[in-house]
C-alpha cells in the first residue's frame, strides 16, 4: 500500500486556505490543520474542509494534564475530525485517559473514533539536548523507540515519526501501529529549511503510512499536478 499523503495547510487566513484546497481538487483527500491555522480562524477552515469531503488531521500536539488532554480531544468532535494528536512527553497516564474517554465519548455520539497519534521527540531537539538535560538515552533514535513503546501501551493508533526512525518503529510495535512522516521532498523539490529529507519513493519504501506535503506542493506552480506527480513517485 502507499502511504497517503496530507497536504500542510500552514497559513494564518481562511483565503490561501480555500484557493489551495480549491486548486489541489481531487488529487488530495487529508489535510492537516496545525497550530497557525488554527489559532487564526480554526472553526471556520475546519468547516470548509468538512464542507468538501475532506478528512483532517487536528495537529495541534495536546500536552497537558489528563483531565484537559481528554476535555480537549471531546471538543475537537465537533469539527469531524479524523486524525488527533498529543505529545507522547505527557506521559503514559494522559495519552491513555485521553484515548480511553476519547473512544467511550465516540461510542456514546456513535461516531468514528478519529486516529489518535502523538508527536515523539521533536525533530527541533537532537542529542546535545538529551546530554544537556540528563534525559538518560544516548541517541535520539533510543528515545524516540522508547516513546513510541508507551505510547503503544496507552492504547494509541501511533505516531508522527522521521522517515528515519520509521524502520526501527514499524519493526519494534508492529506494522499496524501507523506512522505519519513529514520532512518529504520529491527529487525535483526545494529542500526550503527541512534538514533530513526523504522522497516520497523512500517514505513508501520505508513503510510509512501516511506522508505530511506542505510547500512541494502549496508552492507548486500547480499545485494539482504536484500532488499527482507525488503519488505517481510512490507508484501503486
Ligand atoms: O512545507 P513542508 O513540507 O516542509 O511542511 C511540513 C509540515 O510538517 C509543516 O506543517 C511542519 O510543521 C510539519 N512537521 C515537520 N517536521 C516535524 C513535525 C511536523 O515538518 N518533525
Amino acid at each position: 500500500m502507499k502511504p497517503e499523503i496530507i497536504v500542510a495547510l500552514d497559513y494564518s487566513d481562511i483565503k490561501p486556505v480555500k484557493d489551495i484546497v480549491t486548486k489541489i481538487g481531487n488529487s488530495v483527500s487529508w489535510y492537516k490543520v496545525g497550530l497557525e491555522l488554527f489559532v487564526s480562524c480554526g472553526q471556520e477552515a475546519l468547516e470548509f474542509l468538512k464542507s468538501e469531503n475532506k478528512n483532517i488531521f487536528l495537529d495541534l500536539k495536546f500536552h497537558d494534564i489528563p483531565n484537559t488532554v481528554a476535555g480537549a480531544l471531546h471538543s475537537s468532535l465537533k469539527y469531524g475530525v479524523d486524525m488527533v494528536n498529543v505529545h507522547a512527553q505527557g506521559g503514559v497516564e494522559m495519552m491513555k485517559t485521553a484515548a480511553d474517554s476519547m473512544r467511550e465519548e465516540c461510542t456514546k455520539r456513535n461516531v468514528k473514533a478519529p486516529l489518535m497519534i502523538a508527536v515523539t521527540l521533536l525533530t527541533s531537539l537532537d542529542e546535545k539536548y538529551l546530554q544537556k538535560y540528563n534525559i538518560g538515552f544516548n541517541t535520539t533514535a533510543d528515545y524516540v523507540l522508547h516513546l513510541a513503546k508507551t505510547v503503544q501501551e496507552a492504547g494509541l493508533d501511533g505516531v508522527v515519526s522521521s522517515a528515519k526512525e520509521t524502520g526501527i518503529i514499524k519493526s519494534a510495535l508492529g506494522t499496524d501501529f501507523i506512522t505519519v512522516t513529514p520532512g518529504i521532498r520529491p527529487l525535483d523539490s526545494s529542500v526550503d529549511d527541512q534538514k533530513r529529507v526523504v522522497t516520497p519513493a523512500d517514505a513508501k519504501r520505508l513503510g510509512t503510512d501516511y506522508i505530511v506535503v506542505g510547500r512541494p506542493i502549496t508552492k507548486a506552480e500547480d499545485p494539482y499536478l504536484a500532488a499527482c506527480r507525488i503519488s505517481e513517485e510512490m507508484g501503486k
